[in-house]
């Protein structure tokens, strides 16, 4: 028994949330701290956060459906359109992960990213040792430059994804891996 990788193991995306409980600030808090606790190379810790709650969620959403229709991918239906305009609203508290490098000596950018995206990693599971359910969102349309512009992005800054917190309502569905041998080679000489 490990607690760590028992949490690692047991946490789960969770899409069907209470949308009107919304999580303590300190909880929230919580988790973004947890976030910057991520390694980095040269300490750059290339992330911010954006917490939206309340009608900034339903602002965001108009924001998401914008950039789906004018995605370049196609004519895209009403009901699509309605349906991503509503999703920032399935939860009280929407967190987006904004991966921001810094000025490091020999930093590449993926190191970067890498890095923001072990801080949303320490996102997830510090809601979930918190009994916070969460699910991670992006889709091509949300690297777009009306999404950058509703964050307030710069041309540098890069959305790592926005993080949908709240209280699980209903059963949540187990997880399903490959068996991590199958990703393993040993390389003994
Ligand atoms: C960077 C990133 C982006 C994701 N984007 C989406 C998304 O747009 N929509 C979605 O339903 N899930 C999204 N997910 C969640 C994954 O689909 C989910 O983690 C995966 O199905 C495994 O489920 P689990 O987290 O319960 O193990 C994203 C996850 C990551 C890490």
């Amino acid at each position: 028994m490990n607690e760590v990788i028992d949490a690692i193991g047991a946490r789960r995306t969770v899409k069907k949330m209470d949308a009107g409980r919304a999580p303590p600030r300190a909880d929230i808090e919580a988790m973004i701290e947890a976030a910057t606790w991520a390694p980095s190379h040269h300490m750059t810790e290339p992330w911010r956060f954006v917490v939206l709650e309340k009608d900034a969620r339903r602002r965001l959403g108009v924001v998401l459906a914008a950039a789906m229709a004018g995605d370049g991918a196609g004519p895209v239906p009403n009901e699509r359109l309605e349906k991503e305009r509503d999703k920032p609203l399935s939860s009280p508290v929407v967190i987006a992960l904004i991966g921001s490098p810094g000025k490091g000596e020999n930093v590449v950018p993926q190191e970067e990213t890498v890095a923001a995206g072990a801080a949303l990693q320490n996102m997830l599971l510090a809601a979930h040792s918190l009994g916070l359910a969460t699910s991670v969102r992006t889709g091509s349309h949300s690297y777009s430059a009306g999404v950058k512009s509703f964050f307030g992005m710069s041309e540098s800054e890069t959305l790592i994804g926005m993080v949908y917190v709240g209280y699980a309502s209903g059963a949540v569905p187990p997880g399903r891996r490959t068996p991590f041998r199958e990703k393993v080679t040993w390389l003994t000489d």
